[in-house]
C-alpha cells in the first residue's frame, strides 16, 4: 500500500489575480474542468493498492478542499490543518508521523497539490519504481530531464544506477533553486534533473533522516501533531506548538543533504505551472496560437493567453499577451515577462 500526501500550502502568487492567498491556484480549475488538486488525486485514482490521501494544508482552506473531495467522491484519511505555514519539511514530517502510528514503515507518495502531469500510465511507472527504492530504504525522488536553465526548481546528479531497485539511481548531488549561472553549466551538462517535488518514502527513513539533519523541525513538529485537536474530519495542529516550528522546505532540509536519496527518471509530461505561460503552453490553442477561456472575442491576435471570468475581453490587433480578467482586477503582461508577477503582488501586500 502507498499513501499518498498531498501538500496543499502553498500560494501561488505568479497566478495573480486569479491566484489569492483566500484562494490559491491548487483550488482552482486552471487547466481543466477541476481544480489541480482535485487533478491531482484522481490521477491516482486506478493505481493498485493506493490508500486514501492525506492531506496537509492551511487551516483557511480546510472546507474548500474537503468540498472539493466530497465532489470527486474521495473520502481523505485526514486533513490536517496547519495554522500558518512552515514549508514543506514540518508539513511532511506532520503527515510521516501521522501515517506512523499505524505503520512505522509505510510508504508515502507525497505530491504537490498543483501539478500538471500529461502522460498517467508513465507516472504510474515511474511511482512503482520509486516505490522499489524506497523498500530498499531510499528518499526517492523523480527526476525530470533538465531543459532549460530555470532557477526555481532542484537540481538532481544522477549517479549510479542502483543495484536493488530497477530503474532508479543514487543522487550523487542535489541543489536546491541554483542561481543562473550555475543552473546553465548543469543543463550543458547534461548530467541534471530538475526535481520534480514529488518524493516516495517510508515514513521511518523520513523521520530518521530529519531527526539527523533537522532535530528542530521534527521535534515541533511533533509537538504540534501530539497536542492537535480532532475537530470532524480534520486534525487541527497545535498553534503554539506549530507556530514555533522553524519554516524550511523538504528540500533544505532534508535533500539537499541526506545520503540516502535516489532518482527515478520520469518523462511523464510534468509542468508545474509556475506562471502564466506555463498554463498558454499546455493549453489548447486557435490557429493563431491563442489560448482563451470565457468571452473573449479576438481580431488579428496572436498568441495570447485570455482568461475572462466575469466580463466579454476584446482584443485587436496584439500577440503574446496574458489578459486575466477577474472581478476587481485585470492583469495584461507581455507574455515572457509573466515570472514577474510576483513584483506586482509584493508592491500590492506592501501598500495594505
Ligand atoms: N501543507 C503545506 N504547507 N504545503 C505547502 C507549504 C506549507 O507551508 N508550502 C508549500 N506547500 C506546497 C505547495 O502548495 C506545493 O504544492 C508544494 O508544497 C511545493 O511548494 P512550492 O512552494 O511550490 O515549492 P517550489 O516550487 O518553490 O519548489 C519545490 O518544487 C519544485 C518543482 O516544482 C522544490 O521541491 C524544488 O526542488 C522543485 O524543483
Ligand atoms: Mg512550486
Amino acid at each position: 500500500t502507498i499513501h499518498p500526501v498531498i501538500l496543499s500550502g502553498g500560494s501561488g502568487t505568479r497566478l495573480w489575480p486569479l491566484s489569492r492567498a483566500a484562494l490559491p491556484k491548487q483550488l482552482l480549475p486552471l487547466a481543466s474542468e477541476r481544480s489541480l488538486l482535485q487533478d491531482t488525486v484522481l490521477r491516482l485514482a486506478d493505481f493498485p493498492d493506493m490508500a486514501a490521501p492525506l492531506m496537509v494544508c492551511n487551516v483557511e482552506h480546510r472546507f474548500m478542499i474537503a468540498e472539493q473531495m466530497r465532489q470527486i467522491g474521495v473520502h481523505p484519511s485526514a486533513i490536517v490543518l496547519e495554522p500558518v505555514g512552515r514549508n514543506t519539511a514540518p508539513a511532511i514530517a506532520v503527515a510521516a508521523l501521522r501515517l506512523s502510528r499505524e505503520d512505522a514503515d509505510a510508504l508515502m507518495l507525497v505530491l504537490p497539490a498543483d501539478h500538471l502531469i500529461g502522460d498517467i500510465a508513465a507516472f504510474h511507472a515511474a511511482i512503482t519504481r520509486a516505490a522499489d527504492a524506497a523498500k530498499h530504504g531510499y528518499l526517492a525522488t523523480f527526476g525530470i530531464v533538465a531543459a532549460t536553465p530555470e532557477t526555481g526548481y532542484g537540481y538532481i546528479r544522477k549517479g549510479d544506477a542502483l543495484a536493488e531497485a530497477a530503474g532508479a539511481h543514487a543522487v550523487a548531488g542535489f541543489v536546491e533553486k541554483p542561481d543562473l549561472a550555475t543552473a546553465q553549466q548543469y543543463v550543458a551538462s547534461g548530467d541534471y534533473f530538475w526535481n520534480s517535488g514529488m518524493f516516495l518514502f517510508r515514513a521511518s527513513d523520513f523521520l530518521k533522516e530529519l531527526e539527523t539533519l533537522r532535530p528542530d523541525i521534527l521535534s515541533a513538529s511533533r509537538a504540534a501533531l501530539d497536542a492537535a485537536k480532532p475537530d470532524l474530519d480534520f486534525v487541527r495542529l497545535d498553534p503554539v506548538a506549530f507556530e514555533a516550528c522553524p519554516s524550511e522546505s523538504v528540500d533544505y532540509a532534508v535533500m539537499e543533504h541526506t545520503r540516502r536519496a535516489a532518482v527515478v527518471p520520469a518523462d511523464i509530461g510534468w509542468n508545474d505551472i509556475g506562471a502564466w505561460s506555463a498554463l498558454w503552453e499546455v493549453a489548447e490553442k486557435d490557429a493563431a496560437g491563442n489560448a482563451v477561456r470565457g468571452d473573449v472575442m479576438l481580431e488579428n491576435a496572436a498568441n495570447n493567453f485570455v482568461r475572462a471570468e466575469t466580463r466579454m475581453v476584446a482584443m485587436l490587433g496584439v500577440s503574446d499577451l496574458v489578459v486575466v480578467e477577474t472581478a476587481d482586477v485585470v492583469l495584461v503582461a507581455n507574455r515572457d515577462q509573466v515570472q514577474d508577477v510576483k513584483k506586482l503582488v509584493d508592491r500590492l501586500k506592501a501598500a495594505k
